[in-house]
């Protein structure tokens, strides 16, 4: 048995929905463990397009069973809907197949509403660009201590004295602060307990559910939303998302002790894309950028907004490994890179004749970051044919060798277009 962890090393989007969507082949459980709908993942299986924000994408495999960890904020309804979507799908999801953790916080409307009203009130330069979702608002009232967890619907007076709580002081920021209108304690309640009813068989102890699993042997798969540089504590704050995305999160998010975890595989597209606002040093202005853009497809899963690209940054790559323990790299639309006569790979910052090799502390030094670069030649052949590391040209293969050597870490696998089988898998996690 082996227990394996995904995450984003550069700011989301990475294709972590592809290779999640492999790897689960060969586990038994899918945990998601933090972040909420801002996140969002493609699949197509055959020929019907899915996209899901907060599903684990192992519900379409029969024999697997999804968890949604505590570390994840729940917008209940957009839960609701991804079920409904599943069973028109004739995929039908039941308590046997996914589990919410009791402790999973809710995203609740004013959340919405106050995502919404603040990213408004802030001055161009400080917006964050955020999804809209409510992630931050979520977030903010479990840190204070005053959120409503999953588990809490299904006690009608707990929930009650919370939320008129909550209602309360929400109102007052509304009304007072952003001249909005208050809303309405009765809506949300039964809204709420609505949901309660439908929800109640699958709130359960996701951690005892996983020990269980872990000492039967059962191969475990943690899957991890955004990305590195958008973890609260270790990105570019403040343009980061509310949650912890690095890999130590996969425990403190679902209940699962560290000394459990096998391998921690890094997804690292083969250049770099951001959504939202924040620095990204390796940013291209020019047509090489709007070509990455068209030719990758960059639109944003959740939001449809367009992704900022840029080259690839080993400074970002090292990062992930630190930060994550990344044991092994998925190489991500590697294919998107053909045609390009040169490519180049940051190495290190520079501002103010000072050299940087990790990112600083001071996000207006971070966001005046220029990129030191190296420069490869690129190769031209349409690459989306390789299933061996040995059908690549070898100006690709260089490319996927030197970033090894960058980051001091091997490759897992390489993708090389959006299909299961455009894929070169060179090692298997769950095998020891
Ligand atoms: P929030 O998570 O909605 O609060 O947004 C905070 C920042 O994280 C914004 O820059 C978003 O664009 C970014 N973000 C959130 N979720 C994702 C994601 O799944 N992929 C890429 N960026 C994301």
């Amino acid at each position: 048995m082996a227990n394996v962890v995904i995450v984003g090393t550069q700011w989301g989007d990475e294709g972590k929905g592809k290779v999640v969507d492999l790897l689960t082949n060969y586990a038994d459980y899918v945990v998601r463990f933090q972040g909420g709908n801002n996140a969002g993942h493609t699949l197509v299986v055959e020929g019907k397009q899915y996209i899901f924000h907060l599903i684990p994408s192992g519900i379409l495999y029969e024999n697997k069973k999804c968890m949604i960890g505590n570390g994840v904020v729940i917008d209940p309804a957009i839960l609701l809907s991804e079920m409904n979507e599943l069973t028109e799908a004739g995929l039908p999801v039941s308590p046997e197949r996914l589990t919410i953790s009791q402790n999973a916080h809710l995203i609740m409307p004013y959340h919405k509403l106050l995502d919404g009203a603040s990213e408004s009130a802030k001055k161009d330069g400080t917006k964050i660009g955020t999804t809209g979702r409510g992630i931050g608002p979520c977030y903010g009232d479990k840190i204070l201590r005053s959120g409503i967890k999953a588990g809490d619907i299904l006690d009608e007076s707990l929930f009650r004295e919370k939320l008129r709580e909550n209602i309360d002081e929400k109102n007052f920021l509304l009304t007072t602060k952003y001249g909005a209108k208050p809303i309405s304690f009765d809506e949300i309640l039964a809204a709420y307990l609505d949901h309660a009813e439908i929800l109640a068989p699958y709130i359960g102890n996701v951690s005892v559910e996983l020990d269980r699993a872990r000492k039967a042997g059962k191969h475990i798969l943690f899957e991890g939303a955004q990305g590195t540089q958008l973890d609260v504590d270790h990105g570019t704050y403040p343009f980061v998302t509310s949650s912890n995305t690095i890999s130590g999160n996969a425990c403190t998010g679902s209940g699962f002790g560290p000394s459990h975890i096998d391998q921690v595989i890094g997804i690292l597209k083969a250049y770099t894309t951001r959504v939202g606002e924040g620095p990204f040093p390796s940013e291209l202005f020019d047509e090489t950028g709007e070509a990455l853009q068209k030719k990758g497809g960059e639109f944003g899963a959740t939001t449809g907004r367009k992704r900022r690209c840029g080259w690839l940054d080993a400074v970002v790559a090292n990062e992930a490994v630190r930060l994550n323990g990344i044991t092994g790299l998925a190489i991500t639309k590697l294919d998107v890179l053909s045609g390009e006569k040169s490519l180049k790979t940051a190495v290190s910052y520079e501002v103010d004749g000072k050299r940087y090799e990790a990112m600083p502390g001071n996000i207006r030094t971070t966001a005046r970051l220029k990129p030191v670069y190296e420069e490869m030649p690129g190769w031209q052949e349409d690459i989306s044919k390789a299933r061996n590391i040995d059908d690549l040209p070898a100006k690709a293969r260089d490319y996927i060798k030197r970033i090894e050597e960058l980051t001091e870490t091997p490759t897992t696998l390489l993708s090389v277009g959006p299909g299961r089988e455009e894929t070169i898998l060179l090692r298997n996690p769950f095998e020891k």
